[in-house]
């Protein structure tokens, strides 16, 4: 049997806003298992990536939990829940957010360096490490701006991989990519699957990359109170 990494129980999202709560999700109940690629499709504006900075322990749910193996992230203390975003899981936004004044090496490095008693050498050289892994080894030096797209998102799935995470949450990897380059950024993911164990969770508008993952999950306005539901696809 797999072994289960992630456990989504009765999760409910609502945003507070000045003009008052705005619901989003509502009694999301899902489970990952630890190895697995899923990726989760839906139509923008649905709640995907909400679920993934929930999951990711970026927001906190409004009714509901979140397990990580036996752990509840709202029973952690802040101390914990920063081990568990800087540890545990590795984070690919749906806008890469590199740092534009820092190489590719040192966007890479960053998880790694922002650890208290971390050693800067051991940083530089898993980032070296990880970034041959996503055939980039030619491109350590070069900034941001002097990437391509797919490029700039092996960056960012170097980043997420470099502190050895049990599991990657991307959202949208292959966005605003063509179809041979995100092709590209795929099979990156797989790659790190099979090598080296790695869960990934993927939001993606992408229904190749959800067609070619190993589950496939999409979430479908009008649920419980007008939240979406979330199906096996
Ligand atoms: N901080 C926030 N405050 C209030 N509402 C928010 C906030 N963040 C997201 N929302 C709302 O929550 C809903 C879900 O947003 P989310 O970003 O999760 O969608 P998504 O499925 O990732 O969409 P896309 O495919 O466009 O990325 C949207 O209607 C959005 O307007
Ligand atoms: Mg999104």
């Amino acid at each position: 049997m797999s072994e289960r990494l992630l456990a989504l129980r009765n999760v409910g999202k609502a945003y507070r806003t000045t003009h008052g709560l705005v619901p989003v999700l509502n009694r999301v109940d899902m489970e990952i298992s630890r190895g697995e690629i899923v990726a989760l499709t839906g139509a923008s504006g649905v709640g995907k990536s909400t679920l993934l900075h929930l999951m990711g322990g970026l927001d906190q749910v409004s009714t509901g939990e979140i397990v990580f193996g036996d752990r509840m992230l709202s029973e952690m203390t802040d101390l914990e829940l920063a081990g568990y975003r800087n540890r545990s899981v590795g984070f690919v936004f749906q806008f890469h957010h590199l740092l534009p004044e820092f190489t590719a090496l040192e966007n890479v490095a960053m998880p790694l360096l922002i650890r208290k008693g971390g050693s800067r050498n051991a940083a530089y050289d898993a980032a070296v490490a990880i970034l041959e892994v996503v055939g980039l080894s030619a491109r350590l030096r070069h900034f941001p701006a002097q990437l391509s797209g797919g490029e700039q998102q092996r960056v960012a799935l170097a980043r997420a991989m470099v502190t050895s995470p049990a599991m990657i949450l991307a959202d949208e990897p292959t966005g605003n990519l063509d179809a041979g380059t995100g092709r590209i950024v795929f099979e990156m993911i797989r790659h790190l699957n099979e090598t080296f164990g790695v869960t990934f969770v993927i939001a993606t508008h992408d229904l190749d990359l959800a067609r070619y993952s190993h589950r496939w999950l999409t979430m479908v306005a009008g649920g419980v109170a007008d939240a979406p539901v979330i199906r096996e696809q």
